[in-house]
């Protein structure tokens, strides 16, 4: 079994890049590199870079690249899994690479060895007054100045897919992703999923895949964590300021628990923030839901088509 750490960085191609770039200073990432037309942005967080950008004709995603714990994981990706044969990286940090095709056709990349960076310094967490936990005293409370997000790293990918069992089974038994979660439309059909990392008795993310079988194979949106919910609703204004165009939020969605805002880029993309995220280990039973009784966020009225329009 392939042992995946994280998800690693995401890889699209826009029509038009300056204006990618506009929105993705705007949003929060910093750039790490550029290769001729290709720019490389990072967040704040440890990552050599999260979010790789290229332009070419129309929008859409290039490839999705998790990090793998070790070289003879991206060896056994080509032994056992039929991977392309290993390569070297060129963007910042250097590293190592294979490439996988799953059912839809998105390209799913291993990668090894690319060099850390030294993370910015973060802000200390929100000290919250809850009337049974206070936490200041004699101290105002201590917001962060309005602008981008703090961006610390990419923490899943929603994929618009066509069939929904052969990608259930392509994560699960090529990638070893576990089902947190899953959405039906009734009987045996199933239209929603979302999959964790699989590292045993550790804490991961609820998610760091979704799918939503739309009738399409093409990337949904992109999220990548904050420190805390008031970095979003500053970001917001921040966003709302430039003249953005927002999508949803700041709302909290049920499945994962996660506080998520999210946003347009000028060439369709959508670009979601989250922070306060649900962690599962493999303690963690699957939990089934018919996806008329579900709700994609807790705090407004606004309906599911929203989100996915
Ligand atoms: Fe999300």
């Amino acid at each position: 079994m392939l042992r995946l750490k994280a998800l690693h960085h995401v890889h699209v191609q826009v029509a038009d890049l300056a204006e990618n770039e506009r929105f993705a200073t705007a949003f929060g990432f910093h750039e790490a590199g550029r290769e001729e037309a290709k720019i490389y942005f990072r967040t704040s967080g440890n990552d050599a870079y999260s979010y790789v950008a290229q332009p070419g004709e129309q929008t859409q995603l290039c490839s999705i690249a998790f990090a793998v714990e070790s070289y003879e994981d991206l060896e056994s990706a080509v032994r056992e899994r039929g991977a392309t044969p290993v390569r070297p990286l060129t963007g910042p940090g250097g590293g190592e690479a294979v490439s996988l095709t799953d059912p839809e056709g998105n390209i799913i990349d291993l990668v090894y060895g690319i060099k850390e960076r030294q993370p910015d310094a973060m802000r200390r967490p929100m000290a919250h007054n809850h009337p049974l936990a206070r936490m200041r005293f004699n101290e105002a409370h201590d917001y962060p100045a309005m602008g981008p997000s703090t961006l610390l790293r990419l923490g899943h990918i929603g994929l618009f897919i066509k069939d929904f069992k052969r990608c259930d089974e392509w994560y699960r038994n090529v990638l070893g992703l576990v089902a947190s979660d899953q959405l039906h439309i009734g009987g045996a059909q199933y239209v929603g999923g979302f999959y964790r990392i699989n590292r045993g008795a550790e804490w991961v993310d609820h998610h760091a895949i979704a799918f939503f079988a739309f009738g399409k194979s093409e990337v949904h949106h992109m999220s990548f964590e904050v420190p805390d919910s008031e970095h979003q609703f500053i970001a917001h204004r921040h966003m709302q300021k430039g003249g953005w165009e927002p999508v949803w939020g700041v709302g909290r969605h049920p499945l994962g628990s996660h506080v998520f805002d999210v946003w347009k880029d000028p060439n369709g993309l959508r670009f979601e923030t989250f922070t306060d995220t649900d962690v599962c280990n493999n303690d963690r039973p699957m939990g089934i839901h018919a996806i008329e009784a579900s709700e994609m966020d807790v705090w407004s009225n606004d309906p599911a088509t929203k989100y996915f329009a």
